[in-house]
């Protein structure tokens, strides 16, 4: 098991309650070929798969001058950096000819008045509002002249996501209770430090990042922070609460895993495990509640906040004896959302956008665009036995008008892996025959531990999305994390990170291991490379674990895995702009994976090597490079010791900048 005890806030996979129980095993008949830690792609879906990855990669073997695309255009995926061994250090550890240095630690002054971070945790809550927040997670960096069709990679806006907090660390000696009641200005500081910073960093003629003080790009967005319903739970009853009673505002964010950039240049958050933050003592409880796991106690106490201030009391939804807009008793329906934020107008309000769905987000990705076809994206839900989701918009992209509009129509689908390597997306809408015969078969019928009632419209199928695709026959996977897509096959690729919990009966083939500890890493492709297809092809990409593991693909181990390149438990992924893929690591620490890391990945040949590995007890999370991918931001999340800086007692949460020595291009 992962040393979460090392951060006693650390609640991630136990915290992750199994809730779905409906029991979706459309293709219980397993392949009878199957074997512990191997798949077995088929023939057919290699050749086309090698078709299409053909044309896109036929570049790669020149590549004497690694810093360049290829005479073909195509960027080199090759790995021309020396491995690292794992690590136990309390220290980041990267190859030879590379530096990492910690930047924008957890309590960093970025706004308003930049409050100086103070070591013994005295910082109060409006000082954390106008700080980096804690437990960096998925971040994105927008060149500052994007919008002006650039591509700086000197200077950009930095965003960063803060999922939870350490309470021990945040406060001088850790959260207190007075009488059973939270001090208010604690329970300020906690809801401050989750969310977004939006950071305008800048390289100066030395090479060394700075942010620039005094910008007005400089942002935090908080679990306070008030934002928008959009799409179609916007104005919907159960979104009525007493802040807003026509259901069109919230406030905050929280619980913000990983992310996704737009195309129109904004930046979407993901809430994963909100559930979390919710009280609802009530005698029972609404489904909407249930398939997610709220309970009767909240993970830090918020509603317990001493002040009985609205913002703190919204957090008890437990139904009063008036009316919904008496009340909190939705504010939990609020959350599970992707939120957009523009980092480059700071007065925009946040938007929640629904269409997409609302789960356990574990981030999002986005498929290239192109002038006049659907905007497509990808998203998990990561929890034991959930699902992978698409959203292909109604509306046309058009470069010159783009915006969040287009993700606030659309169709949400959800993914189903056949056993033969084939897939399908199958749509939540209500609109659709075949799901609409589904819900009618299902009324009145026990769907994992709730009795169908149906669905009032089709606000209620996204507020219960999981609920929704329980009864589409979505394939229940081993917890998927992020997504990434190849820039030039166009292949997705998520990390499911692992599932000790999945049973020998089970199993699916694109889930095929039972008690799956160390996970592994699945890819697909559109038919006809269409990303708002209904049907896809999919294999394995790899199985995460010890030496010796192997990926089997026709009778032949396309990776086996050896001391440069064991792992367990992918979660964070992204391709870089020139295509090779990175993988970073939530798991165990115990030998012989030692702390956490991230690892490069050639698409093409599968040729895997550890690239870094992270200080003692942390997680490696969220990864971006700027356009010419010679500067590489990691985030470094729950470090257990006193990291980055040994002189102060507190682990602080911080992204490293990784350059290479020669000035070149990361992992080339
Ligand atoms: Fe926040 Fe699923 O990791
Ligand atoms: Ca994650
Ligand atoms: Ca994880």
């Amino acid at each position: 098991m992962a040393k979460h005890h090392l951060d006693p806030q650390y609640l991630d996979p136990n915290y992750e309650p199994v809730v779905n129980r409906s029991g979706n095993t459309p293709f219980g008949d397993i392949l009878a070929a199957r074997m512990q830690r191997r798949t077995i792609m088929k023939g057919s879906v290699g050749a086309a798969l090698a078709g299409l990855m053909g044309a896109g990669l036929a570049g790669c073997g020149s590549d004497d001058d690694d810093d360049r695309a290829s005479s073909s255009g195509v960027a080199s995926t090759e790995l021309g950096f020396k491995a690292v061994p794992v690590s136990t250090e309390n220290r980041v550890v990267v190859p030879e000819g590379y530096s990492a240095v910690a930047f924008l630690p957890w309590g960093t002054p970025i706004t308003g008045a930049y409050p100086e971070y103070r070591p013994d945790g005295t910082n109060s809550g409006e000082d954390q509002e106008q700080q980096v927040g804690m437990h960096h997670d998925g971040m994105h960096f927008f060149p500052i002249d994007l919008k002006a069709g650039g591509n700086s990679s000197s200077e950009g806006l930095l965003v960063v996501n803060h999922e939870y907090i350490n309470q021990n660390a945040l406060h001088a000696t850790g959260p207190s209770y007075v009488n059973g009641l939270r001090p208010a200005d604690e329970v300020r500081k906690e809801i401050a430090a989750h969310g977004v910073s939006v950071v305008h960093i800048k390289r100066d003629s030395a090479g060394v990042w700075d942010l620039v003080h005094g910008s007005p790009f400089n942002r935090r967005i908080t679990g306070n922070t008030e934002m928008d319903i959009r799409g179609p739970l916007r104005g919907y009853h159960k979104l009525v609460t007493k802040f807003s009673p026509d259901a069109t505002e919230t406030r905050g964010t929280l619980n913000n895993c990983s992310m996704g950039p737009t195309p129109w240049g904004t930046y979407l958050a993901a809430e994963e495990n909100w559930h979390g933050y919710f009280a609802n003592k009530g005698a029972s409880q609404p489904r909407e509640q249930v398939r997610h796991g709220v309970g009767s106690e909240s993970r830090y106490d918020w509603e317990l906040a001493d002040s009985g201030a609205d913002a703190y009391v919204r957090f008890d939804i437990t139904p009063g004896s008036g009316s919904a807009a008496d009340d909190y008793r939705n504010e939990a329906n609020t959350y599970g959302f992707m939120v957009e934020i523009d980092p480059f107008n700071p007065q925009s309000k946040p938007q929640k956008r629904t269409a997409l769905g609302r789960f356990g987000h574990e981030g999002v990705i986005f498929a290239p665009v192109r002038e006049g076809e659907p905007v497509v994206c990808y998203s998990g839900d990561d929890s034991r036995f959930e699902y992978i989701y698409k959203f292909v918009s109604s509306q046309p992209y058009y470069a010159a008008t783009a915006g969040g509009y287009l993700l606030d129509e659309g169709t949400l689908y959800v993914a189903r892996f056949n056993d033969d390597g084939s897939g399908d997306w199958l749509p939540l809408d209500l609109e659709d025959p075949g799901f609409a015969a589904k819900v009618q078969a299902a009324m009145g019928t026990t769907v994992g531990d709730i009795v169908f009632e149906g669905f009032e419209n089709q606000a209620d199928v996204l507020l219960n999305t999981r609920l929704a695709a329980d009864i589409a026959g979505a394939t229940p996977m081993d917890r998927p994390e992020w997504g990434a897509i190849d820039p030039n096959t166009g292949e997705v690729y998520f990390t499911l990170t692992n599932n000790s919990q999945r049973t020998e009966d089970q199993v699916n083939a694109a889930n095929p291991v039972a008690n799956n500890q160390t996970g592994h890493i699945i890819r697909w492709q559109e038919a006809g490379n269409d990303h708002a297809a209904s049907g896809f092809q999919w294999d394995i990409f790899v199985f995460a674990g010890t030496q010796g593991t192997e990926t089997v693909v026709d009778g032949e181990a396309v990776v086996t895995l050896d001391d440069d390149n064991i792992f367990n438990s992918p979660d964070g992924l992204w391709f870089d702009y020139n295509g090779r893929l990175w993988i970073q690591t939530d798991g165990s620490d115990d030998a012989p994976y030692q702390n956490n890391m991230m690892l490069a990945a050639n698409p093409e040949t599968r040729e895997i090597k550890r690239f870094f590995v992270g200080p003692t007890g942390c997680e490696v999370t969220g990864v971006v490079s700027t356009p010419d991918v010679r500067t590489l931001f990691v985030n470094i999340q729950h470090p257990a010791g006193n990291w980055p800086d040994a002189s102060d007692p507190r682990p602080r949460d911080a992204t490293v900048i990784v350059t290479r020595d020669d000035g070149g291009i990361i992992g080339a």
